[in-house]
């Protein structure tokens, strides 16, 4: 397996587009593709301003700059990923979608590309056995926001090749991360121990323990969290944060891991967090109304 040229990257949310953007920094031909057109040029549009604000605060010179949004196109048809050398995939956190995605890029991208998921918790075993390339099928967990955060954890499925992982980790190394590698068990490392710690605090606030501000100054002030544990599930989006724990709930058989009702409840209201201005925290706008943990506890 050669060395990776190209990209192609699927979904421009919050993760897809800071992938995007981190590949197109650091030289790689980049291809960006959201089955939403408003979500793709919503992510065409955060990158320009991102890359913008880097070099006004002279983190990257004009150059690099000007580079890295040429080496970036949007596309709205998979069909332009046919040559791509690794494609990163980083749509909704959904097994059956997931392996949709992968059923038809399988029949698109040419036969030596890796496959990479950026799943937070889904087996990669299973994702990898909807394709005729198993061997080439990869966790490549970024961690939020993709361009900042300094790590990338590696999961190997039961197929999965010494090439694939070498290459997938030699490019995590090109895009400036530390990796740490993880057996294909639900949720990995970060979030088999990250969720149930925000699950927690969702219990904590839906049993009246403490006011969220109060949770999340102890997390911080008392055990160094730079963020408390509900402005985090805030940041990365209370839906996600739901399917993980789904998820680890699913594929650990613990009831341990049962979703609180409260955090199930916020998502069925459509609070999802920073990305749509409303989570555990409010972040501007009228248009929810505010739910109170249940007055039975
Ligand atoms: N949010 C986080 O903090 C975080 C961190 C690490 C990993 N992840 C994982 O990254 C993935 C994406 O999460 P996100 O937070 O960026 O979600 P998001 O909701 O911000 O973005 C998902 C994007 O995928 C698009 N999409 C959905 N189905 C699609 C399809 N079939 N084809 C093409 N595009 C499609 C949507 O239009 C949307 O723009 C998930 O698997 C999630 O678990 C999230």
């Amino acid at each position: 397996m050669g060395e990776i040229r190209s990209v192609g990257v699927v979904g421009g949310g919050q993760m897809g587009s800071g992938i995007a953007q981190l590949a197109a920094v650091n030289g790689l031909q980049v291809w960006l593709h959201d089955s939403d057109s408003a979500s793709l040029s919503k992510a065409m549009n955060n990158i320009s301003s991102r890359i913008q604000t880097l070099i006004t605060k002279g983190h990257l010179t004009k150059e690099k700059g000007s580079e890295a949004l040429r080496n970036l196109r949007c596309t709205s048809s998979l069909e332009d990923f046919c040559c791509v050398d690794i494609v990163i995939e980083a749509i909704v956190e959904s097994e059956e979608v997931k392996k949709k995605l992968f059923v038809q890029l399988d029949k698109i991208v040419k036969p030596s590309a890796i496959f990479a998921s950026n799943t937070s918790s889904i087996s990669i075993t299973r994702l990898a056995s909807a394709t005729s390339r198993p061997s080439q099928v990869i966790g490549m967990h970024f961690m939020n926001p993709p361009p900042v955060m300094k790590l990338v954890e590696i999961i190997r499925g039961a197929n999965t090749s010494e090439d694939t992982f070498n290459a997938t980790k030699f490019l995590a190394e090109r895009l400036g991360k530390k990796i740490i590698c993880s057996k294909d068990f639900a949720g990995f490392i970060v979030n088999r121990i990250l969720m149930p710690m925000i699950n927690e605090a969702f219990h904590a606030l839906y049993s009246g323990v403490a006011t969220k501000e109060d949770i999340d100054d102890g997390m911080k002030l008392g055990t160094n969290h730079p963020m408390g544990p509900l402005e985090l599930a805030d940041h990365i989006g209370l839906d996600v944060c739901l399917s993980i724990i789904k998820v680890l709930h699913a594929g650990l058989g613990d009831t341990k891991y049962a979703p609180c009702p409260l955090l199930v409840h916020y998502v069925d209201a459509g609070r999802l967090g920073r990305k749509n201005g409303i989570g555990v925290y409010e972040y501007g706008g009228d248009k929810f109304k505010e739910i109170k943990p249940s007055p039975r506890l």
